[in-house]
């Protein structure tokens, strides 16, 4: 037993500046609805969901219920080879929420292992199909899928894949969406840029479209820094993808259950890709637990094409885990009775214009927003990217706020059940946290 509990060194943070953590640590002690409890005692107001998960609020009462009896019931099952009924009402109630026709859920225990899990359901569907060429996987500039090799391979943030050597080959990347010069301060999705989905008829002709098994996108980028769609973009991605018998997998990790003020980004956008990954509020983040959601076709597809008994050498010890299960369930229960997607609806007219109550705040170059998401982009500093951002970061922590950055933008995502109120605390905080950043 370590006689050093109070010694932080141990616990290697993920994505995070560790060295500075540890010097002065944001320590989280306790939640309950819209706040944490922060370590010395201070309300802390959720403007990020957790990390884009807790949809419902901390704590949600039907939730933590569902996962205590769960645990004294049946704490674990194995995946393989045998199951438990929960994972299979889970499995109906979430594809329940997803387009027509996408019936059929994979479970994972995260986003990067749906995304992971996604990519090789695509393979295995080409290649069952006796469509074995197809191997090339498409992915965008600034997508952000996890940090799996699949993820990293496809995602297009520099600094999580510069380290890790030469990441999967056969990938190819569509130009990010992202133009201030056209589309600054606009609210909801921009009007320029549909025409950026074109890249894939230049990748299609590089590589010949006999070779290309997927694309994947996030229909709104989230970790990036909040990159919303232009008008006319996913549609156009969809036709294209039709054109050239490619697959089109959406990553709604953070879109799916609520987000957008809708079951889905695809039931929103009312595109209809082959494949959806998606994670986080499906469990409103209180077990960890990932989906794949795949067309009909594409599921038939392996039971009538099986060449071996089991169907899809893939899976994980912990698909459909009872308190994942529980969890979910009564996550989903907790979204369809408090009507939290229709309130999310409904606040983001309110949102978008609390947020664009910022324009004019200094270093503010760009804001935008769509559902319940927003981003306030600032200025980098001259030689210290990234500097302003974690200030802002900070400063709103230690006034009762907690917001997320990247790099320089900051993103916003806060739990559906916020009220009108709290949406000015978290714009007035940073209205102030802005005017004392030089
Ligand atoms: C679009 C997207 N895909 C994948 C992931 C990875 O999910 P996880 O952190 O659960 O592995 C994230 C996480 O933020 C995400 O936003």
């Amino acid at each position: 037993m370590s006689n050093r509990p109070n010694d932080l060194s141990s616990y290697w943070m993920p994505y995070t500046a560790n060295r500075a953590f540890k010097q002065d640590p944001r320590m989280i002690a306790a939640a309950d609805g819209m706040f944490y409890k922060s370590a010395d005692g201070r309300d802390i107001l959720d403007g990020t969901a957790g990390l884009w998960c807790v949809n419902a609020g901390h704590n949600a009462r039907r939730i933590t219920e569902a996962v205590q009896k769960q645990v004294a019931e049946l704490d674990y099952a194995p995946s393989f080879q045998f199951g438990h009924p929960k994972a299979f009402e889970f499995a109906n109630r979430v594809a329940d929420l997803f387009p027509d026709g996408m019936d059929h859920v994979f479970f994972t225990n995260s986003g990067s292992e749906a995304v992971d899990s996604a990519l090789k359901i695509a393979l295995h569907y080409h290649r069952m199909r006796g469509d074995a060429a197809r191997t090339r996987l498409i992915g965008r500039e600034r997508g952000y899928h996890g940090s799996g090799f699949g993820g990293i391979s496809v995602g297009g943030i520099v600094k999580n894949r510069m380290y890790y050597g030469s990441l999967l080959t056969g990938v190819d990347h569509l130009p990010h969406t992202h133009d201030l010069t056209l589309n600054a301060f606009s609210r909801g999705c921009p009007e320029h840029g549909a025409e950026k989905a074109d890249g894939l008829i230049d990748i299609a002709t590089l590589h010949d479209p006999s070779t290309i098994a997927a694309v994947i996108v996030e229909p709104m980028a989230g970790s990036t820094g909040v990159l919303l769609p232009p008008k006319g973009y996913l549609k156009r991605l969809r036709e294209l993808c039709d054109r050239y018998g490619i697959l089109l997998i959406f990553d709604e990790v953070i879109t799916a259950f609520g987000r957008l003020g809708a079951n889905s980004a695809a039931d929103y956008f009312g595109v209809k890709p082959d494949i959806i990954t998606t994670a986080k509020g499906i469990t409103n983040g209180v077990v960890p637990a990932g989906a794949v959601i795949v067309s009909n076709e594409i599921y038939q597809s392996a039971m009538d094409n099986a060449d071996a008994p089991i169907e899809l050498f893939h899976g994980f010890t912990y698909s459909g885990h009872p308190l994942a299960a529980a969890a979910g369930l009564a996550s989903l229960d907790t979204y369809a009775q408090d009507d939290l997607f229709e309130r999310a609806a409904a606040l983001a007219p309110y949102w978008e214009e609390a947020i664009h109550s910022l324009k004019d705040a200094p270093n503010v170059i760009d804001i935008r927003n769509l559902g319940l998401v927003g981003a306030i982009e600032l200025e980098p500093r001259a030689g210290a990217a990234a500097a302003r951002g974690t200030e802002a970061m900070i400063k709103a922590w230690e006034r009762g706020v907690m917001i997320r950055v990247t790099g320089d933008i900051i993103a916003l995502s806060p739990p559906l059940i916020i009220e009108k109120s709290q949406i000015d605390q978290i714009f007035g905080t940073l209205s102030s946290v802005l005017d004392s950043i030089a």
